[in-house]
């Protein structure tokens, strides 16, 4: 049975019109993630894509596209478009997992991009192209040649270099299966997996080609998908059925949790023009503070519980305290303290003031929904910088302070991956 329902008969209802006001408190923390999709799309690149991308030489924008390695030699900056490498970065990073501890959850994504491997004159075509997920906005030093822009010699297989890659390379390397490969790469340049591709990266002429990456973040795979794009202007074509390469794989085992996505690329004894002309990313986001508060809202709103639902816990103040009844008021009071410290996980009080302050004044625009007892807010606690949702107990719905106490204890009780915490 209930543990308050000892104290029972101790309640009569002529306690309860003192009260005239009684407000509890529902505390909602978003514990478990929350998923909305961040979208980014560039149809081409100008100067505005500085805004979102960090360009690091001998990378560069210049022709509606994003040039990896240098598409043009002569400059001050580029004497040649032998030997360099260069990469080129979403700027802001992306978070692949929740920092609560409990959640295994992995962010999925989608990223594709229209590429052209240009061969220079017809020559021979150098070094590769990658997509990259890395810990910083850097590029090693002396990385251009075999190491495609992702290591060096004195980095290449070093786990502290968190990164992972899908490499498009163009050059045998001795530990390479042939010249014209997809690889997945962990921390090296020597792909843990290649695929050989049965049509060419770098023709005579000009190709395109899209590639699709995707990361299921629950089944911890990689599919990658490969299909030749007709030209620059006409509609991306369909994503192929069949993956060109696929993997499991455990970003959490070799990434940071903060990330950074991009390209990586690199030319050395020959040369290639290694241009990305279009780029889509799709990625779930994890609820940051308002951020998952709207989808709560909007959850609720079309009556989806998307992450969250309620949980509760209690408070009371008395709207008018009539000094005369005091001892009627604490009595009611002790009862309801006695019943949160005998709750598992003890859930804290929390004062009128702080979740008036956090609901801003229990603000309408800040409704979430209603329920049996009465209104639910959402709120943020400023000192802790946590989203809550606040419930607010209508005297007229509740009978009396068994109503609450019965409600916060089986709230308390709930345990469930939709559901969080009661925290006070
Ligand atoms: C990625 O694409 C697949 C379909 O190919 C879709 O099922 C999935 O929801 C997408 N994931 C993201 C994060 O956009
Ligand atoms: C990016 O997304 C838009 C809108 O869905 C689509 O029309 C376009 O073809 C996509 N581009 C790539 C490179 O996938
Ligand atoms: C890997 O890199 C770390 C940090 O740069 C360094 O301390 C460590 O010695 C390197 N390990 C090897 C085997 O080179
Ligand atoms: C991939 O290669 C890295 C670096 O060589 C190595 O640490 C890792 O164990 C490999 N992983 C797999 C799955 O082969
Ligand atoms: C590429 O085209 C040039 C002439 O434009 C030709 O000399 C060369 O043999 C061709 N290379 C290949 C691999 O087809």
């Amino acid at each position: 049975m209930l543990p308050f329902q000892c104290c029972r008969r101790r309640h009569k209802s002529s306690d309860m019109a003192y009260l005239t006001t009684l407000i509890s408190i529902l505390l909602l923390f978003p514990s478990t993630t929350s998923q909305t999709l961040q979208n980014h799309s560039f149809d081409t690149f100008n100067s505005t894509s500085f805004n979102f991308l960090d360009v690091i030489p001998s990378a560069s924008i210049n022709g509606g596209a994003l040039q990896v390695t240098p598409d043009s030699a002569g400059s001050e900056m580029v004497v040649t478009l032998n030997n360099n490498s260069g990469r080129i970065f979403f700027k802001t990073p992306f978070k692949l997992w929740d920092d609560s501890s409990s959640s295994q959850k992995l962010a999925s994504f989608n990223t594709s991009f229209l590429i052209n491997i240009f061969r220079v004159n017809n020559g021979t075509p150098g070094e590769g192209l990658a997509f990259i997920i890395a810990p910083s906005l850097t590029i090693p030093l002396n990385s251009s040649g075999g190491y495609l822009g992702l290591t060096n010699s004195t980095t290449d297989g070093n786990v502290t270099n968190r990164f992972i890659a899908v490499e498009l390379d163009t050059v045998k390397q001795d530990f390479d299966i042939n010249n014209n490969h997809i690889g997945l790469n962990i921390n090296s340049v020597r792909s843990n997996l290649s695929v050989p591709l049965d049509f060419e990266l770098a023709p005579n002429g000009t190709k395109f080609y899209v590639l699709w990456i995707e990361y299921d973040g629950d089944r911890r795979h990689i599919d990658v998908y490969m299909a030749e794009q007709p030209s620059r202007e006409l509609p991306i074509v369909k994503k192929p059925v069949k993956p060109v390469l696929n993997s499991s794989l455990d970003l959490k085992e070799w990434v940071n949790r903060e990330s950074y996505f991009g390209f990586s690329a690199s030319t050395g004894n020959t040369v290639e023009l290694n241009c990305i002309l279009k780029w889509n990313i799709s990625i779930e986001a994890f609820g940051e503070k308002g951020k998952s508060g709207k989808a709560l809202a909007i959850g609720l709103g079309v009556g989806i519980p998307l992450f969250l639902i309620l949980i509760s816990a209690g408070l009371y103040y008395y709207y008018l305290i009539k000094k005369k009844k005091e001892e009627d008021n604490y009595g009611s009071n002790s009862q309801i303290m006695g019943t949160l410290k005998s709750l598992p996980g003890t859930p804290r009080e929390f004062n009128y003031q702080e979740l008036k302050k956090a609901t801003n004044n229990f603000d309408e625009k800040f409704k979430l929904g209603e329920g049996g007892y009465g209104v639910v807010y959402r709120g943020i606690l400023p000192k802790e910088k946590l989203e809550v949702a606040v419930k607010k107990f209508s005297r007229d719905k509740m009978k009396s302070t068994d109503d609450f106490l019965a409600e916060l204890t089986i709230i308390n009780r709930l345990r469930h991956k939709h559901l969080v915490k009661l925290q006070g």
